[in-house]
């Protein structure tokens, strides 16, 4: 199954006098429970890539299919919804709420947007935290936390409401590089075990040989997608 299908998109940037072609006429199609890494230089568009797959941002020109959806027409609600049904983040800075535990960090999604009882969230919850191997520090504050520890509950944060795809971009820009393995290494996990799409990005030389699918932008322009020995 082809969950993502994008044709000649593109994402322009105009910012006071100058217009940025971050994203130039790019076309591509993503197998579900691919496990794919963009790369390309500092200012290649992988960030402005994710955004678009993310429905985060909007693209200037082409097409753009999450899902069998038309993502370019969703209006702002509209794709605030389809996020919170179909797709998990995980950011290179972990974003995890600084007043919430663990627990409550992985159980906020469900919390916004699907209206499950707190027994049912409980027991998924405490599910995903045993998938990432954090039972043991459920009620622990971020700040108590080391950098990879953070992201392994940010990855259960973004599996909590059974996603299609999570979007990783740059996951372990800010870990070492043991840690850094480990946590490309848990995503596979998941990947295996439930067939979830990852797509992230990465400047990281030594973690992009983990993924299966390589796909290299240079100023704003898909050169290739090769696939690689994962
Ligand atoms: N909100 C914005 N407004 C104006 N220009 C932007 C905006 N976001 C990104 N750009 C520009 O678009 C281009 C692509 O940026 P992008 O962040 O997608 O690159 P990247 O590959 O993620 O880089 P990095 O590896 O440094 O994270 C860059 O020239 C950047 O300056
Ligand atoms: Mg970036």
């Amino acid at each position: 199954m082809i969950l993502v299908v994008a044709q000649s998109l593109s994402k322009t940037y105009a910012t006071d006098s100058v217009e940025v072609k971050a994203v130039q006429g790019v076309s591509f199609e993503i197998t579900a429970g691919s496990f794919l890494s963009f790369v390309g230089p500092s200012g290649s568009g992988k960030t402005t890539l994710l955004n678009l797959i993310g429905c985060l941002d909007k693209p200037t020109s082409g097409s753009l299919t999450v899902a069998g959806v038309d993502v370019a027409r969703l209006d702002r609600a509209q794709a605030a919804a389809f996020r919170g049904e179909n797709i998990g983040f995980v950011f290179q800075s972990f974003n995890l709420m600084p007043v919430l535990t663990a627990f409550e960090n992985i159980e906020y999604p469900l919390v916004m947007v699907q209206n499950k009882l707190p027994g049912e969230r409980r027991t998924r919850v405490l599910e995903l935290l045993q998938a990432v191997g954090m039972s043991d520090q459920k009620n622990k504050f971020p700040d108590q936390l080391s950098g990879g520890q953070k992201q392994r509950i940010a990855i259960a944060r973004a599996l909590v409401t059974q996603p299609k795809l999570v979007l990783a971009d740059e996951p372990t820009a800010n870990l070492d590089h043991e840690t850094a393995y480990t946590i490309i290494r848990l995503m596979k996990k998941m990947r295996n075990d439930l067939n979830t799409t990852f797509i992230f990005s990465t400047h990281d030389t030594r973690i992009i040989g983990e993924a299966e699918i390589i796909c290299t932008l240079e100023d704003g322009k898909l050169v290739r997608c090769e696939e690689a020995h994962g």
